[in-house]
């Protein structure tokens, strides 16, 4: 197995302790906050003040009675008894003022096709889908799935969504009908919004024929609104099925429409994500606080201003798209850039054509594009004019020095910092980050978000020493937090609470070197971040073992050079069934089928046990150790 071992890595990340990027004074002159140590003083002493003063840049039906309510841990509220919409700040207010004309949404699809929005435009434009869904049927707290590629109508049907007060689902493009069905059916969606199909890496993904066949199977869903894409055959099913265009046609799809008056405690989300056991759980996330959280950190972080160009070139289906390409950058008033296809598509300096062609100040995106496009070589950013580049941001998985490095001189130019934001699903915002004027290290995320306070515990719960790894925990609670999770608060309070009383328990590892700068390390349960995606070992488990050839089976991750970590299984067969590779690339595929391409395995090996507890849990962290030749720890809870 090619396996890079886990000590190179680390060698790479102790030796950039040492290295030190202080921000120019350009950088310094411009930015949005200044005085890095007095918001951080500030927000230390005066937590709900200082989130208060955050919340007043942003308009409010109704004010709050209290900032942070505490009386019923970890249950936390924000702003409560305040009324707000997180769409009267995103779209709505700017109908106000000049930026009514400001360009909102550029888009271009992986064809060469180009759309741009002003903030008035897709302001109607969301004002018509949300009489549709009104007409439809769609009502305050009603759960809408949302199963697109990524263009224009993808944040559009999520912003419909929260105008309304309902409260939206998107299931990320790249997931497969498995995936989508469990995350319909916990939901229990009334209506479905897709594609006819997007376009991905020259091919078409078939969306609508995912859709269907994981919606056959969900009794809740009603209707299903298709956004024409590719314009390719697809079965429409009558009376259920209804084409978007025409639906905007309609009288019904008025340009005005009232903007729903939410409580701030109010739901805006689910977001399905992978946790330790299990299947994946639905994070839920609300109007007022996450309004406030996001809003402030993309404009502290990434400095955001009117003059930006912002692309984060994730996908809407995963936070950082919700966060940072569909709701922050609206509710900063910002311009930004959104592409539809792969980055290496296609020539590998797509991308780069895109930040030159579009003037992008401001490139967010993850690890292992960077590394993926690193292994092309410099002619190809080299080729073109990336003076635009102000600042660059990472995120999803630890930078590792030398691909940071890379992305700083070839991309950067040495120029722009890099903000290495940490955070996750759950906590909505970023929050161990570096602001633009904090001296950077590469690979390090720097320092807490002023507001958040981050401890490293060992598994005692005591602080560990200077340069010691262990269990990262957040100690304040934080405005964009995960309120619960949907239908199972229990699940809640025991999977991030419990361990460590009153704190928050982040899943990962991490270490704070001796100038107080913290190091992820990763992560420490059964989730698997491959190319930065997170999924979990349950998940690949049983969709394996949904074949009828696989008895049993275990998914760990391992180091990868380009995706960080790979997902690599152990199967067991059943009677009857003789391993080979023909049967190894059908599991491959059957996984694929199920979950989406990303949960296929890099490798199926075939065995004839599993290492287990007495209690027959499958040790995972000795099939890790073994297949990287490390010692293979405590193995007295090992089965005979
Ligand atoms: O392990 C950490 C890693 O991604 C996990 C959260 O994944 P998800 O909920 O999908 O959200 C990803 C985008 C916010 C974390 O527990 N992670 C995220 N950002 C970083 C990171 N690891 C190291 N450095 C980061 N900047």
């Amino acid at each position: 197995m090619a396996v890079e071992t886990k000590v190179s890595r680390e060698d790479e990340f102790r030796q950039a302790e040492h290295e030190i990027y202080p921000p120019s004074p350009e950088v310094v002159a411009q930015a949005n906050v200044k005085d890095y140590d007095a918001v951080v003083k500030q927000a230390r002493e005066d937590l709900a003040g200082f989130w208060a003063e955050r919340a007043s840049e942003l308009e409010w039906f109704a004010p709050w009675d209290k900032v942070l309510d505490e009386s019923n841990k970890p249950f936390y509220k924000w702003f409560t008894n305040a009324k707000v919409n997180i769409v009267y700040n995103a779209l709505d207010r700017h109908m106000k003022t000049w930026r009514k004309n400001k360009v909102a949404l550029i888009w271009e699809g992986e064809k060469g096709e180009q759309r741009t929005f002003s903030y008035f435009r897709l302001w109607q434009e969301v004002n018509k889908f949300a009489n549709i869904l009104k007409s439809m049927g769609v009502h305050k707290g009603d759960r809408v799935t949302i199963y697109m590629g990524r263009v224009p109508e993808l944040p559009m049907a999520m912003l419909a969504c929260a105008k309304v007060g309902a409260i939206h689902s998107v299931v990320y493009g790249g997931f497969s009908v498995e995936a989508l069905h469990t995350r319909i059916m916990d939901s229990e969606s009334k209506l479905v919004i897709t594609c006819d199909g997007g376009f991905m890496n020259g091919k078409i993904v078939e969306l609508k024929k995912i859709a269907d066949e994981a919606i056959q199977r969900s009794p809740t869903v009603e209707n299903v609104i298709v956004v024409k894409r590719t314009g390719h055959e697809v079965n429409m099913e009558a009376g259920r099925d209804l084409w978007l265009h025409d639906l905007m046609n309609l009288p019904i799809a008025s340009t005005k429409c009232e903007t729903e008056v939410m409580d701030a405690e109010d739901p805006l989300y689910l977001l399905y994500t992978s946790g330790t056991t299990g299947t994946p759980k639905a994070i839920l996330h609300t109007h007022g606080g996450y309004m406030v959280g996001i809003h402030t950190t993309l404009k502290w972080v990434f400095d955001l201003k009117d003059e930006d160009r912002w692309w984060c070139a994730a996908d809407p289906g995963w936070v950082t798209g919700h966060s940072y390409i569909v709701y922050g950058p609206l509710l900063c008033g910002a311009t930004s850039f959104m592409y539809e296809g792969a980055p290496t598509f296609p020539y590998p300096n797509r991308w780069w054509s895109l930040v030159e062609k579009y003037g992008i100040t401001v490139l967010y995106t993850a690890p292992t594009a960077i590394r993926g496009l690193m292994r092309f070589g410099e002619a190809w950013p080299n080729r073109h004019d990336l003076s635009s580049l102000r600042l660059l941001g990472s995120v999803g998985e630890p930078i590792n020095p030398e691909a940071w490095k890379w992305y700083h001189r070839v991309i950067g130019k040495k120029r722009c910092p890099i903000m290495d934001t940490w955070w996750q699903t759950e906590t909505g915002m970023f929050m161990i980050t570096p602001l633009p004027v904090v001296p950077l290290k590469p690979g390090s995320g720097t320092f807490p978000f002023p507001g958040v306070e981050a401890e490293i515990l060992n598994e005692e719960g005591t602080p560990v020493g200077p340069d010691e790894e262990g269990f990262l925990v957040l100690t304040r609670p934080w405005p964009a937090m995960l309120r619960t999770i949907y239908k199972d608060p229990d699940r809640f309070v025991r999977q991030y609470w419990t361990k460590y009383p009153g704190k928050y328990m982040t899943g990962d590892s991490a270490r704070r070197d001796a100038d107080g700068y913290f190091w992820i390390i990763g992560r420490v349960d059964d989730v698997i971040k491959v190319s930065g995606y997170r999924l979990g070992t349950a998940e690949i488990e049983s969709a394996l073992v949904s074949h009828h050839t696989v008895a049993e089976a275990a998914a760990i991750g391992l180091p990868h050079e380009i995706k960080g970590t790979a997902i690599y299984t152990y199967v067991i067969l059943r009677q009857g069934s003789v391993p080979s590779e023909e049967l190894a690339a059908e599991l491959r595929q059957h996984v694929g089928h199920e979950l989406g391409p990303i949960a296929r395995p890099e490798k199926i090996e075939f065995v004839t046990k599993l290492p287990k507890t007495r209690s027959g849990k499958i040790m995972r962290r000795v099939l890790k150790a073994r297949a990287q030749g490390l010692p293979e720890g405590d193995l007295s809870t090992l089965e005979e």
